[in-house]
């Protein structure tokens, strides 16, 4: 059912579950599916914002069954008409509701998942594609799948990335081989352990979905690799202390890798990144690279004492999944939700691990394609947007 509104500046459908949207006649105008307006099958525009007049409205709105399927043919102000499918139009609905709907939902880790964790055939994710979807889908939900039974060789991380999407520069290039090796000691193999955190939090963008591919283990199970769910430690935070949780959101915290002569790479972002909705989508932990905090005086004492209690989550055991990599083991996660850490090196033999990294991106295309490849969830749609800041901060 659908109902012009009076001045005909918007039109509301009714769907079948009862619920309603509402449609703007300039969205609409702005929107047109027909072969004058786009290209109908890509969504690419001819026309441009700059030659509608604001003022637009709609003179006609009627529900039509049409050889696509049932959709709505309206007639504007302009003297222009269209089509717009009811699928089309629920897809992409910008009510409260719709809205809220097409947020993103993270499966939080539970005892049962750091327990067991979910992980992957090699040989299956690399020539399947229904199991290299469901590899993508964990990573999304969970934010991190082992990977295990690939080949020791160097070069194999390389190999499922590259089926992910294109490599991500980073500090050490394309490819980083970390080796810890008790005759070539340095800045890189050092032997403290590393508490769990976000890599290279000081770039705009920092790394997206990461790849450690073990090519040869330490003796003695030495630098076991360990890993924690970043939102599950936010929300924790929210539920102890609203207000500790809300200054990580507000506030930006400054991160800077500093070397003298070579690189001063600065950024701001909060350490929490939240949805339009107050959902958590990001987090940027490492206070490894913390510059000091430079934010309104006010929230000094919400921030540290957030701040504290985050770090301390983070670095909780109960909430840590423990594992030796082992030769030929790869495991991905997502850079901008999970933490990753490593126990104290030892140095008896060698630690090699080669790491790799996605821009998130690149990750979502491969989903959303292979998702309609295979005609499976359509709900590969919603973008975890990553640790870009927070929507909410003005609200
Ligand atoms: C790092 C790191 C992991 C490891 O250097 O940032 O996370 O297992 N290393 O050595
Ligand atoms: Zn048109
Ligand atoms: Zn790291």
């Amino acid at each position: 059912m659908t109902r012009l509104s009076n001045e005909g500046t918007q039109v509301t459908l009714r769907w079948n579950d009862g619920t309603s949207s509402c449609f703007h006649a300039i969205w609409l105008r702005d929107n047109c599916r027909c072969s004058h307006c786009g290209e109908p099958s890509t969504g690419r525009r001819t026309l441009r914002l700059s030659q509608i007049d604001l003022s637009v409205t709609l003179t006609d709105a009627r529900l039509v069954q049409s050889g696509s399927g049932e959709c709505i043919r309206v007639a504007w102000s302009d003297g222009h008409q269209g089509e717009f499918g009811t699928v089309w139009l629920k897809e992409h609905a910008y009510d409260a509701r719709s809205r809220r709907m097409k947020s993103f939902h993270p499966a939080l880790w539970t005892n049962g998942l750091r327990e067991n964790p979910p992980s992957m055939p090699f040989e299956e994710v690399m020539t399947a594609d229904s199991a290299f979807f469901d590899l993508l889908n964990i990573i999304k939900n969970h934010g991190l799948c082992l990977v295990d039974g690939a080949s020791a060789s160097p070069g194999t991380a390389e190999k499922l990335a590259r089926r992910i999407g294109f490599l991500q520069t980073s500090n050490y290039g394309k490819v980083m081989d970390l080796i810890a090796d008790k005759r070539h000691r340095s800045m890189a193999n050092d032997a403290d352990p590393l508490k769990p955190h976000t890599d290279e939090p000081y770039r705009a963008s920092p790394p997206g979905i990461l790849l450690f591919h073990c090519v040869e283990a330490g003796e003695d199970g030495v630098g076991t690799s360990t890993f924690l769910d970043g939102f599950e430690a936010a929300e924790t935070l929210k539920r102890e202390d609203p207000e500790g949780f809300s200054a990580l959101t507000r506030n930006n915290q400054t991160f800077r890798r500093f070397f003298d002569g070579d690189v001063d790479l600065i950024c701001e972002f909060p350490v929490i990144s939240t949805d339009q909705f107050g959902n958590v989508c990001g987090v940027r932990v490492n206070d490894r690279v913390a510059a000091p905090t430079c934010i309104d005086p006010g929230q000094i004492t919400d921030y540290y004492r957030g701040m504290k209690r985050f770090l301390q989550l983070s670095e909780d055991p109960d909430r840590m999944i423990r594992k030796i990599l082992e030769p030929g083991d790869i495991a991905i996660f997502d850079n901008h939700r999970i933490l990753h850490g490593r126990t104290r090196l030892k140095f008896r033999g060698r630690r090699w691990l080669q790491w790799v990294q996605v821009e998130r991106g690149d990750f979502y295309s491969t989903l959303r394609i292979l998702s309609d490849k295979l005609e499976r969830n359509k709900d590969a749609r919603p973008l975890l947007r990553g640790a870009y800041g927070s929507q909410t901060l003005n609200q």
